[in-house]
């Protein structure tokens, strides 16, 4: 079965480029990315991996860590990465999944039968420190997914997760949030130590805690 928001993702334990690994071992008690490609040696996925190791030092800072997983055998991601590191200009460090028995595969639902049969979909799953689900994204072969998208989520998640705030809409770093219609206004300007910009009772601002 998929998993949904707020379930408990499961663990596991895996051969990677980087040796074998316990997932929860792995993830600690910070944030953790799990995402699949379809399979070794082809263009996008080259390129998304590479996006995602040029993004490393932003994923690290937000203490999340990055775990990449397709159906290929740990041979075939050794000499993949090579070309990675070389065609992309980055230095790919975060463990590449050797799941040629498909165990991580289908624990996470990433083989979607009417898509490929044998091939896993771009999915990608952003664990909070509990272990638990906290969004889930599923893109085709042919679309390469906006890593600097997935890090404006996490922001946003860590946001929601340390200060109570919602984000709206296209959100940026450093741009104001949403407070939470559940918090009084007045109880809100004390957690703020700001007044809240109303635009209706259940809409209103504060600057994004946090930040200059
Ligand atoms: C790609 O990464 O370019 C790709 C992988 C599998 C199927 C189609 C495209």
């Amino acid at each position: 079965m998929s998993l949904r928001l707020g379930d408990t993702v499961p663990n596991f334990t895996a051969a990677t480029t980087e040796g074998e690994i316990n997932f929860y071992d792995f993830l600690g008690d910070g944030w953790g990315i799990l995402f699949s490609h379809p399979a070794d040696y082809t263009p996008v996925c080259t390129t998304e991996l590479g996006k995602t190791a040029l993004l490393q030092e932003e994923f690290a800072k937000r203490n999340v860590k990055v775990l990449a997983v397709s159906v290929d055998p740990l041979d075939k991601h050794l000499g993949w990465r090579n070309d990675i590191n070389e065609t992309q200009n980055c230095n790919v460090s975060f463990p590449i999944i050797a799941d040629d028995d498909r165990k991580v595969a289908d624990l996470y639902d990433m083989i979607h039968p009417n898509a490929s049969a044998t091939a896993t979909v771009r999915s990608l799953f952003i664990i909070g420190p509990d272990k638990k689900l906290k969004l889930s994204l599923t893109y085709p072969a042919s679309t390469g997914r906006n890593f600097n998208e997935v890090l404006r989520v996490v922001d946003s998640l860590q946001l929601t997760s340390n200060h109570s705030v919602s984000t709206p809409a296209d959100w940026q770093q450093g741009e104001d949030v949403i407070v939470s219609p559940a918090i009084a206004t007045a109880d809100a300007e004390v957690k703020f130590g700001q007044k809240l910009r109303e635009v209706k009772p259940y809409l209103r601002y504060v600057s994004q805690p946090g930040s200059n």
